[in-house]
């Protein structure tokens, strides 16, 4: 169920402002990819545009192309309700339905679809919340709210949440930025479990994780602000963060800036 993304000479706008410039990339299934970068430079715009949520921004479009296995997501045909259900997403703040119950918040997706059968409901819901690491903490509590989780299982039932319509890609935008070094450390295991079954995109200001969690790393810069940002360098991870192509990328992974 994993697909292959590839993006084409992306360029991303706001009204008159070109956020991203010509950015080429492919993600290969059943990887992670680790988006890094200076604050600014377009890394969540480039997120949003992939599960075409960037079009609801009033006067924001793209031009280039977004592939997934092949097909334009941005094509004539496409429904983007049918891409965001295809491409999953996981905010930086976990944003659980907080008065919702832990189950409800689960299987909201599935309701949507008009999914009804209760036997289906609980077992996707188990299937979700183990998925995420987060069903033996919870599962003696379903029926109770979302909000009363800890920040950490919060995150990890957004995830549940985000894995229960089985998507095919999964984009997570600084997920770990507001959880604590266990909770992350928990988020990341779940990454690395993750893409068996998902193609993952991952945003993080944390060098230390984009080398633990991903297989390939994207480095992102912008010239100045107001410029647009643009894709640097694409590598392994490995290579990334010990023998970059470029010296700019050298540099911002040394410290030397952003
Ligand atoms: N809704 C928006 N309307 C106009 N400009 C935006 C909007 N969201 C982001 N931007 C601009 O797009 C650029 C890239 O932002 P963003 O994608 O948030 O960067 P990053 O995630 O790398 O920090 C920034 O200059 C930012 O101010
Ligand atoms: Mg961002």
């Amino acid at each position: 169920m994993a697909m292959r993304l590839d993006l084409e000479k992306l360029n991303i706008f706001y009204g008159d402002f070109h956020a991203v410039q010509d950015v080429n990339l492919s993600v290969a299934p059943r990887s992670v990819t680790a988006f890094i970068g200076p604050s600014g430079c377009g890394k969540s715009t480039v997120l949003r545009t992939i599960n075409r949520m960037h079009e609801e921004i009033p006067g924001a479009y793209t031009k280039g192309k977004i592939l997934l296995d092949g097909v334009d997501i941005n094509g004539k045909d496409v429904d983007p309700v049918a891409v965001r259900r295809t491409i999953g997403m996981v905010f930086q703040r976990p944003n659980p339905f907080p008065t919702m119950s832990i189950r409800e918040n689960v299987v909201a997706g599935l309701r949507l679809q008009g999914v009804r059968s209760k036997s289906k409901l609980d077992e996707v819901c188990e299937k979700s919340l183990r998925g995420a690491n987060l069903w033996d903490e919870v599962k003696d509590r379903l029926d109770k709210p979302g909000g009363g989780l800890s920040g950490g299982q919060q995150q990890r039932l957004c995830i549940s949440r985000a894995i229960a319509v089985e998507p095919a890609v999964l984009l997570m935008d600084e997920p770990c930025s507001a959880l604590d070094p266990i909770s992350t450390l928990a988020v990341e295991d779940l990454i690395s479990e993750l893409k068996t079954d998902y193609t993952i995109v991952i945003v993080t200001h944390n060098m230390q994780q984009a080398a633990r969690v991903s297989d390939q790393t994207a480095f992102f810069n912008l010239e100045a602000t107001g410029k647009p940002g643009h894709l640097v360098e694409i590598n392994p991870t490995e290579k990334i963060f010990s023998n970059p192509d470029l010296k700019e990328t050298e540099d911002y992974i040394a410290g030397r800036f952003g």
